[in-house]
């Protein structure tokens, strides 16, 4: 079929994607002539398996575990914005070359523009719990939104140390409490509170009325941390928009349109 837009997800294991999900329903929606697929490759087959989609005529694919940082090995070119973050999300093909980019800090910011409008970045200081790579796409997105202090705090510290430089600063783990307490906006980027793992153990009955929870653990969708601050009135932003608003750069720039988030995508992709 000519004109076939070919697209996918990578990574190993792959059938937990929810980009599958997302993608067919805006090809479907926009009446793409395309499809998206979930395209299993076992890090010692990265090379081989991106020649092949190559070889396929992909116009490009997503990149996800563990794939993320070796993939930045097999591009041509890779965009300011994912050196920095040290990750290569989105692959775009171009006459057999791979041109990479990352879309997660995008979604990030944008989740919580869109879901918490009111909300000031610039306001006050910023806590990250965690330093892995959903980390290093929210610390990117804070300094570019100009949040005068980030703190960064996880359990491997060193991990933290190693993001630390002008505005942010890392303290230990076992300090969180403290550091919350005048934060304008806390957010958990660790892996605590997803379905299977322990909850995150942090005490938010002293941080200011004012300030905003941003979990980006999607499932489940309201975490206990979540269900505590909305208990409290705290303001609160999910994670799953963030997943949908990383998921728009890449369709944008593989099928030339900028795809809306729906409340039904939104439904779509928790079910
Ligand atoms: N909403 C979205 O679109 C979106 C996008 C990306 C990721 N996520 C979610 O964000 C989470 C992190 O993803 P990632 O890619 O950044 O993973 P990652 O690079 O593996 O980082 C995991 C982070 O969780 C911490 N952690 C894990 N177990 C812990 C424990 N028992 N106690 C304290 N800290 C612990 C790790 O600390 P150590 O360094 O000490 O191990 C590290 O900071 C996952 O739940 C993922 O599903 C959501």
């Amino acid at each position: 079929m000519t004109n076939f837009i070919k697209t996918g997800v990578i990574g190993h294991p792959i059938s937990h994607s929810k980009s599958p999900l997302i993608h067919n329903y805006w090809i479907e929606k926009y009446g793409i002539n395309g499809e998206y697929k979930s395209i299993d490759i076992h890090p010692d087959n990265l090379q081989s398996g991106v020649q092949k989609l190559i070889d396929e005529g992909y116009k490009g694919f997503n990149v996800t575990v563990p794939h993320k940082i070796n993939i930045m090995d097999l591009c041509y070119e890779i965009d300011d914005l994912a050196k920095e973050i040290g990750a290569v999300n989105t692959v775009t093909i171009k006459d057999g070359k791979l041109y990479g980019t990352n879309t997660d800090a995008y979604g990030f910011a944008q989740n919580i523009k869109i879901n918490a409008p009111n909300f000031d970045f610039k306001k006050g200081k910023a806590v990250i719990l965690g330093a892995g790579g959903a980390a290093k796409a929210a610390l990117y997105a804070l300094e570019k939104e100009a949040v005068p202090e980030i703190i960064i705090t996880n359990r491997t510290k060193e991990k933290a140390d190693n993001l630390a430089h002008g505005i942010i600063k890392s303290i230990d783990w076992e300090q969180k409490n403290n550091a919350i307490k005048g934060a304008n906006l806390i957010i958990n980027t660790t892996s605590l509170g997803m379905t299977g793992k322990p909850n995150l153990d942090i005490d938010i009955t002293k941080i200011s009325p004012h300030a905003l929870i941003n979990d980006i653990v999607y499932a489940p969708l309201y975490t206990d941390l979540l269900k505590t601050a909305k208990s409290k009135n705290i303001q609160i932003v999910t994670g799953i928009g963030m997943l949908l608003y990383q998921a728009c750069r890449g369709f944008e720039l593989w099928n030339g349109t900028t795809p809306n988030v729906t409340k039904e995508l939104e439904d779509l992709a928790l079910s």
